[in-house]
């Protein structure tokens, strides 16, 4: 427990609210800002700062130099009951200027006015130049101990368990974007082990866009809003971006991984992620294996649709980070193993005929099992947004003894990158003293000084060899784990700017990645290609892309000409014979539901008892029961959650009709109707937002459950009878096969593929 004394005056505050407020509207859904209900006059009684919401985590609290300090987190922010300024005098007022009267200049002496105005002025940072738009979470790393045979890094022997930090993130927007773009999707993860940290800078897309860091440049200003207007913002569908990937094939693998349903995912807690280089791992003895990382999500992978997508860009920009953190706040900690895929370390560096060294190709799991060697759990929030998410700072150089670069030629360039842009970004070289990037092993270097330097230096001798600080520090030997730059063989060469002819196959894996594809996948791959050319200016550039497409598969390549109103090119180069790769896909497999949002519609004369019975139910299976109907406050003393005004069928993945709302007040029954589902609509009695509910859930392939008169709701939208559509004769029974339905995610049996 952190706190005591202001936990006692919280106690306090909530114990006055609760009594006020009433019970019934307690917020027992995710997503209630401060640990305390706000009292309805201002607090006057001077008290502590309240502490944090119970699901909040914060930085350890450790010394710049990795030292554990005893302080309490809780410490790390304000203190005390009164207003100070920033070197802890008392201000008695901090709402007016000092002036020369009421009605007089302000005086240049007001030393405090100036530090409150001084410091606003400089509250920002650049954000990233690239994934700038990002969400942190903690938790904890627990390894199997099954990578113990091939490296020896401490934390991933048996049983081992490690803080972490992850921050997951889009490329291309800015800080203020919104969450479901298309775009690839960042999962960089912080492992504080005691022999050092350990940054896995990973994606949710196991090839890069791109074979040499030189590149990096380039596809990123080609990928980010053009230039002259500064549009469009967060988006892959425009010109420069089409023109850099259809001139520069090698991207055609990553750009088919963007275009399917990889490029949208529903939650972060659904998306895999891969360190998409080969990574070396070395054991006690010095010998080396090749790896290539991955992250299992227990949720499987899941997406949203397009249409989905790009509602909730509008109603809900911050739907990832507010999902991820309502499940943690509910307790559905998200999941993720930890997993290698161990290749041997061969001067060739291939497996299977892949260049291991190309960042543009997989090694398909059937030909290398992925192997688990470790569990992720996030269970905490950060406290402060800035101080965590916006400052940590990822580097693929920083490895623990035990993991090791190869020569990938786009590994070895972000070696440099990130640091070197951290140094701008965090305003000088000292921003591994920051707290969410404080090492929790021993610092002990000999870099001084720099801007913001925290650490408070002892001795007199800051290098090496010393006699002055008793020779200290010592370089570490094997025994003391010291990290050990893998004696790599490089083969004599001349020096040249030239790739392997090996990293020359820019289509098969691609035509691999299709091939692997369900009809339905398919379908939505097809569907993106065609919009994202559509919103291209220039016929070249649709007709360039096409004659990339001609390349992985006709099918595709037909489809997506025909909606583009193009004509249909031959291939440039053979297609190659693939073996498809069933673990590419995401459909087909059941997962458990934990963390999915379940709207119910109900109205003061649907059977409440029911509905009491069916919320508990979806509490008890993990998933978050939101209430649903015309008007907010309460029904029969549940707390409404969502009206039809506040609420959409893109926030549920699944919606239950318990209920027959009629139309309220603030529906506009004949706009509304239209712009719900057609038909017998006009004439409906009940709400006709209802309607745009049922039919929204519907086209998007999701689970929908009804009973009493919720049942008759779906005759209205013409649903009745549909795969995925369920009734029955209480709300429990509906339920149950709702849940079992859910496991596999979406419906997709409603909409037979046209693409085989
Ligand atoms: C496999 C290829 C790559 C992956 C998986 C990857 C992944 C990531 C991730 C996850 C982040 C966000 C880190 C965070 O959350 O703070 C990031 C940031 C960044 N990446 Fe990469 N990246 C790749 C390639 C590159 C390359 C080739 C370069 C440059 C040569 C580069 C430069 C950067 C920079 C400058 C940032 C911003 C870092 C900061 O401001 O802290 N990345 N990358």
């Amino acid at each position: 427990m952190e706190s005591s004394k202001p936990a006692q005056i919280v106690k306090d505050v909530v114990e006055a609210a609760v009594e006020k407020v009433g019970d019934a509207l307690t917020p027992d859904v995710p997503g209630a800002p401060g640990s305390a209900p706000p009292p309805l006059q201002e607090p006057t009684t001077p008290h502590g700062p309240l502490p944090p919401k119970a699901e909040q985590g914060a930085p350890d609290t450790r010394t710049p130099t990795g030292a554990e300090t005893g302080v309490p987190k809780i410490a790390k922010g304000q203190q005390g009951a009164y207003l100070t300024t920033a070197n802890g005098a008392r201000l008695r007022d901090t709402d007016h200027s000092l002036k020369a009267g009421p009605r007089g200049p302000v005086l240049l002496q007001d030393h405090h006015l100036r530090e409150k105005i001084t410091h606003f002025d400089h509250e920002r940072i650049p954000e990233r130049v690239v994934h700038a738009r990002g969400a942190g979470a903690h938790g904890t790393f627990v390894a199997y101990g099954a990578a113990e045979e091939v490296t020896r890094a401490g934390f991933l022997k048996k049983g081992r368990e490690t803080p972490v930090f992850v921050r997951f993130s889009t490329v291309l927007g800015s800080r203020g974007s919104a969450d479901t773009v298309r775009d690839t999707r960042g999962f960089a993860t912080k492992f504080y082990t005691d022999e050092g940290t350990f940054d896995l800078v990973a994606n949710n897309i196991p090839v890069f866009f791109i074979q040499d860091a030189i590149k990096f440049p380039d596809v990123i200003h080609a990928g980010k809003p053009h230039p002259d207007r500064e549009i469009p913002q967060a988006q892959s569908a425009h010109d420069t971006f089409w023109d850099f990937v259809s001139l520069h094939t090698e991207a055609q693998h990553h750009t088919i991984w963007n275009m399917s349903d990889r490029g949208i995912p529903r939650s972060y807690r659904t998306m895999e992620g891969f360190g998409v280089h080969t990574f070396r791992m070395v054991d006690e003895a010095g010998a080396t294996v090749l790896v290539k990382f991955h992250w299992k999500p227990k949720l499987g992978v899941h997406s949203l649709t397009w249409e989905e997508a790009q509602l909730i860009g509008g109603i809900d920009p911050d739907y990832h980070r507010r999902d991820l953190y309502d499940a943690i706040e509910a307790g559905a900690y998200p999941e993720w193993e930890l997993g290698i895929q161990v290749f041997p370390d061969t001067p060739e560096e291939t497996f299977a005929g892949i260049d291991l060294l190309d960042p543009t190709k997989i090694v398909p799991e059937e030909l290398a099992p992925v192997q688990p060697i470790g569990k992720l759990t996030l269970n905490k929030t950060p406290r402060n947004f800035f101080a965590e998410t916006e400052q940590v700072a990822f580097h693929v150089g920083h490895l623990p003894p035990g993991i090791d670069v190869t020569n990938d030629p786009l590994l070895q360039g972000r070696l440099f990158s990130y640091v070197d842009t951290q140094l701008t970004r965090l305003g000088g070289p000292n921003f591994t003293q920051i707290p969410i990037n404080r090492p929790h092993a021993d610092v002990n270097d000999m870099l001084r000084d720099g801007f913001h330097q925290h650490a408070v230096h002892a001795g007199v001798a800051p290098y090496r060899p010393n006699s002055l600080d008793g020779g200290n520090p010592f370089p570490a030997g094997d025994r003391e784990h010291a990290f050990v730059d893998t004696p790599v063989t490089v083969a004599e060469a001349p020096k040249v700017r030239a790739a392997p002819a090996s990293f020359d196959d820019h289509y098969s894996q691609v035509r691999l990645f299709w091939q692997s594809m369900s009809p339905v996948e398919k379908e939505h791959i097809i569907r993106a290609y065609t919009f994202e050319l559509g919103k291209c200016y220039h016929q070249a550039i649709k007709e360039r892309q096409l004659q990339c497409l001609a390349n992985v598969d006709p099918v595709l390549c037909e489809q997506v000409a025909t909606g583009l109103g193009l004509p249909v090119p031959q291939p440039t180069v053979p297609l190659a014979e693939v073996q498809p790769s069933p673990a590419l896909s995401q459909v087909g497999r059941e997962w458990p539901a934990d963390g999915r949002m379940v709207g119910i519609v109900v109205d003061a004369q649907a059977d409440l008892g029911d509905v009491h019975e069916v919320r508990r139910e979806v509490f008890a299976a993990g998933m978050v029961p939101l209430l649903i109907a015309a008007h907010g406050g309460t029904v029969d003393g549940l707390p409404v959650q969502r009206t039809f005004a506040t609420g959409r069928s893109v926030e549920f993945d699944a919606v239950l009709l318990a209920g027959a709302p009629a139309p309220a007040p603030d529906a506009l029954p004949a706009r509304d109707a239209k712009a719900g589902s057609a038909g017998s609509a006009g004439s409906a009695t009940v709400d006709p937002r209802m309607l745009l509910l049922v039919e929204e859930a519907w086209r998007h392939a999701k689970v929908i459950g009804a009973w009493g008169a919720g049942a008759e709701v779906l005759n209205q939208a013409g649903v009745t009878g549909t795969p995925g559509v369920v009734t029955g004769g209480s709300g429990a029974e509906v339920l149950a096969e709702v849940q079992r339905l859910m496991a596999a995610h979406r419906v997709w049996e409603r909409f037979p593929a046209s693409v085989a």
